[in-house]
C-alpha cells in the first residue's frame, strides 16, 4: 500500500474482540458480548421532549458552534448531577463537557502521556483505554485486582517502583471486572496519590447503575477528606450508560491547569461536543427525569444480573467462578477447569459461538500477563428468558 502510517500506530494492535464481533451477525446468536446499555430502555419520550425544548427555547445556541468547555447550562446541570451523586462543591467551571467519556480519556492521554511514560492500569481494565494510552506511547503496568478492586498494597509497590505518570482506575463496577473498590481502599488510593504525587484518573461511567445499596462514594467525593488529593485527581463521567451513548455526552473534572490544557487539545480535536446533544441533555436533566430513569434501568439490570448469576451457578456449577455483581453491566468469570472442562476463555468463546451464544474472552482486557481463564458476560441487553437460554447453550458448549 502506498500510504505509510504514523509510527505511533505500531504501538496499537486491532482488538482481538473485534474479530469476534464479526461473528455476531449470525442469525439466532444470543449475545452476552456487547458493552452497551439496552436500547429498549432509552427514555425516548423524555429525550424527544428535551430536544424539542432545546429547539424551541434556544435554537440559535443549540444549532450554532459553541464553547469548547461545553454548553454552560449543561455544565451547571452536570455539576448538580455530581452533587446528587455525592460529590458536592463541583463548580460548573471545574468540568468540561466531552464527546463521551472516551474523549476525556483521550484528552488525559494527549495531555499527560509521552513516549515511554509508565502508566498503571488495573488488570483487567477497559480495552479502549489500553489502546488509547498506548497510542500516546504509554508503557502500561498492570496492577492486580480482586473482589474489592485494585489491591492497594501491590499498587503502592508498583507506584514506588515505576513512578508512573498516572494511575487509571475504574473504581465502581469496573469494565470488565464488575469489581468495586472498597471504601478503605479508596481512601488509601487517595493517600497514595498525595504521598507519591501521582495523578489518579477515576473513570466512572457505571457508578449510578447499582442494584441494592449505593456503592462507596467516588474518589472525587472522598477527595474532600484527603488533603491535597483533589489537586491530583481527574474524574471522568458519562451519560452513556444511564441515558444514551448516542448523545455522546461525557465530562471531565480536573485541576484547573490540566483542564485548561485538555480544553486546548479538545479544540484541535472536535472544537466542541455537539451543541444540540448538549442542549438536549441539559433540558433532560433540568426536567428532573433522571431519578426515574435511573430507578428504571437499575431495576431491569438488577433482575437480569440475578437471572444470569443464578443460571450460571445452576448450569455451569463448579466449572465457573464469579462474584455476583452489585451493579454495572457485566459478570466477570473464571473457568476453573473443574471436572476436566475447558479452561481457556478464547477457546470456549469459539465453541460457544458454534452453539449460538457469544461472550468476550477476558485475555484482551489485560495489558500484560493475561489471565486466559477469564471471560466477560454482559447481562444488559438480553431479557431474562433469553439469558437462561443463552446460559443453557453455554452449558452445552462446556459439556462438548
Ligand atoms: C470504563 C469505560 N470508560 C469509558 C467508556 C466510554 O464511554 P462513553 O465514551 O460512551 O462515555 C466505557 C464504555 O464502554 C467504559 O466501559
Amino acid at each position: 500500500m502506498p500510504i505509510s502510517f504514523a509510527s505511533r500506530l505500531d504501538q496499537v494492535e486491532t482488538s482481538a474482540i473485534r474479530e469476534l464481533f464479526k461473528l455476531l451477525g449470525k442469525p439466532g446468536i444470543i449475545s452476552f458480548a456487547g458493552g452497551f446499555p439496552d436500547s429498549a430502555m432509552f427514555d425516548v419520550q423524555g429525550i424527544r421532549e428535551a430536544s424539542e425544548q432545546a429547539l424551541r427555547q434556544e435554537p440559535g445556541a443549540a444549532l450554532q458552534y459553541g464553547a469548547t468547555e461545553g454548553y454552560q447550562p449543561l455544565r451547571e446541570q452536570l455539576a448538580q448531577f455530581m452533587a446528587q451523586k455525592g460529590a458536592p462543591g463541583v463548580a460548573p467551571e471545574q468540568l468540561i463537557v466531552t464527546t463521551g467519556s472516551q474523549q476525556a480519556l483521550d484528552l488525559v492521554g494527549k495531555t499527560l502521556i509521552g513516549q515511554g511514560d509508565k502508566v498503571i492500569v488495573e488488570g483487567p481494565t477497559f480495552l479502549a483505554t489500553i489502546q488509547c494510552f498506548r497510542l500516546y506511547g504509554a508503557d502500561l503496568v498492570s496492577a492486580p485486582i480482586d473482589g474489592e478492586g485494585v489491591q492497594t498494597d501491590r499498587l503502592e509497590q508498583l507506584i514506588a517502583e515505576h513512578r508512573p505518570r498516572l494511575v487509571y482506575l475504574i473504581p465502581t463496577f469496573g469494565n470488565p471486572s464488575g469489581a468495586t473498590l472498597s471504601l478503605e481502599r479508596r481512601k488509601r488510593v487517595l493517600e497514595l496519590a498525595v504521598r507519591y504525587q501521582t495523578v489518579i484518573v477515576e473513570d466512572d461511567p457505571y457508578g449510578e447503575l447499582y442494584f441494592g445499596d449505593a456503592p462507596p462514594p467516588s474518589l472525587l467525593a472522598l477527595s474532600a477528606q484527603v488533603p491535597g488529593s483533589r489537586e491530583l485527581l481527574v474524574h471522568c463521567g458519562s451519560l452513556s450508560k444511564v441515558l444514551s451513548p448516542g448523545l455522546r455526552v461525557g465530562w471531565m473534572i480536573a485541576p484547573p491547569e490540566l483542564l485548561a490544557k485538555a480544553t486546548m487539545c479538545k479544540q484541535f480535536s472536535d472544537a466542541h461536543t455537539s451543541t444540540f446533544a448538549q442542549a438536549t441533555a441539559a433540558h433532560y436533566l433540568k426536567a428532573g427525569r433522571m431519578p426515574a430513569t435511573l430507578a428504571h434501568v437499575r431495576g431491569v439490570y438488577a433482575k437480569r444480573a440475578q437471572a444470569m448469576g443464578d443460571a450460571l451457578r445452576e448450569r455451569l456449577g463448579e466449572a465457573i467462578a464469579f462474584v455476583q455483581p452489585r451493579g454495572g453491566l457485566f459478570i466477570w468469570a473464571h473457568l476453573t477447569g473443574a471436572g476436566g472442562k475447558i479452561a481457556d476463555g478464547n477457546a470456549f468463546a469459539q465453541r460457544a459461538i458454534q452453539h449460538g451464544v457469544a461472550f468476550v474472552p477476558g485475555a484482551p482486557f489485560f495489558c500484560a500477563e493475561p489471565d486466559r481463564t477469564t471471560l466477560r458476560l454482559s447481562f444488559a441487553t438480553v431479557d431474562e428468558h433469553k439469558i437462561r437460554e443463552g446460559v443453557a447453550r453455554l452449558a452445552l458448549a462446556l459439556a462438548e
